[in-house]
């Protein structure tokens, strides 16, 4: 078991990483392919991570090992002789945001001490999630999305129209987006991306106040380790949906398959968190071939030190 808190030196190995992957799923922008848009940064996540000195071990991945020929649960990755880490990656969240060029597409990852982070099978998560600044609790999953609104409204004094909410933009959701407008919650619909979703809730800008919402196990680790480093809270339940899907939470050892998850269960140490934008989106530039060189737009966090840094990388072509 290695200590609880990673070297805060490793926060420029991490955003070297998902620079990689974003360079390289920005070559296949608007291209209408997701699977080679998702390969390229697949590979160059691999690479950017096979150059470090760490013992990584990957625990959110790109699936299970007979699915996925790389970055799959439990690949090790780095040269075996740093640090031991759990990995949580997502090479290209937004497949489909590159494909068609829109906005707010991503690469992201995190790294918490060995043994520390959920392993989430790939399966869906219900969500809900705020920013810093409000008692423990003041959300609850297990609460309508109306009553999260009004209890969000109280706590910031302000009327409940006032509250905006981010929500996948899916048919599962439509009893959830009416509950919230019954109480006149504006409803801020997201095509895709929820870590963005989610992490949106920690930054004023944005004006969203709440994330609500089924979306993928792994999108909600790796939120929380971002959660984890801005501050915020966010609770989670897994959903399966047939057997096979309950039999990798057994795979998991997860026994208890109502549970809900709060942040410091998901990521239940200090960890580093990475991302890079891929397209233009409200949290992030995407990448720029200008004057000849190549410009990338990244925020890295440490949750021991809670350090924001925002990098902006140009190398010559
Ligand atoms: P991909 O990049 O893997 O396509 O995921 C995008 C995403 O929108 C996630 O952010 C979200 O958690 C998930 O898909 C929702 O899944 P679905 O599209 O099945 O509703």
């Amino acid at each position: 078991m290695s200590s609880e808190t990673l070297d805060r030196g490793l926060v420029l190995d991490a955003v070297r990483v998902t620079e990689a992957a974003a360079i390289a799923a920005w070559h296949l922008v608007g291209r209408g392919d997701e699977k080679e848009a998702d390969q390229a940064a697949v590979d160059a996540m691999r690479n950017a991570l096979n150059e470090l000195a760490i013992d990584g071990e990957i625990v959110i991945g790109e699936g299970e090992r007979d699915e996925a020929p790389m970055l799959y649960i439990g690949e090790k990755v780095g040269n075996g002789k740093g640090p031991g880490i759990d990995i949580a990656l997502d090479p290209l969240e937004g497949t489909t945001l590159t494909a068609k060029a829109m906005a707010n597409a991503l690469a992201v990852m995190a790294w918490a001490p060995k043994g520390t982070l959920l392993n989430a099978p790939d399966t869906y998560m219900d969500k809900i999630a705020c920013g810093p600044g409000y008692a423990e609790g003041v959300i609850d999953l297990d609460a309508s999305p109306a009553d999260n609104v009004r209890a969000m409204a109280r706590a910031k004094g302000i009327a409940a129209d006032q509250i905006t909410v981010c929500v996948l933009d899916r048919p599962r959701h439509t009893e959830i987006i009416n509950s919230l407008r019954s109480v006149g919650a504006r409803v801020y619909l997201i095509t895709d991306g929820d870590v963005a979703g989610v992490i949106n809730t920690a930054d004023p800008e944005t004006g969203v106040d709440l994330y609500i919402g089924q979306g993928g196990a792994p999108e909600g680790v790796l939120a929380c380790a971002a959660l984890k480093c801005v501050g915020g809270q966010f609770q989670g339940r897994l959903v399966f949906r047939n057997n096979d899907e309950r039999s990798r939470a057994a795979r998991w050892g997860i026994t208890d398959l109502d549970r809900k998850y709060v942040l410091n269960e998901i990521v239940r140490a200090d960890a580093i968190f990475a991302m890079t934008g891929v397209t233009d989106g409200a949290l992030l530039k995407g990448v720029k071939f200008a004057d000849g060189a190549v410009h990338t737009h990244s925020l890295v966090m440490n949750s021991s030190t809670r350090t924001v840094r925002e990098v902006r990388m140009k190398r010559p072509l």
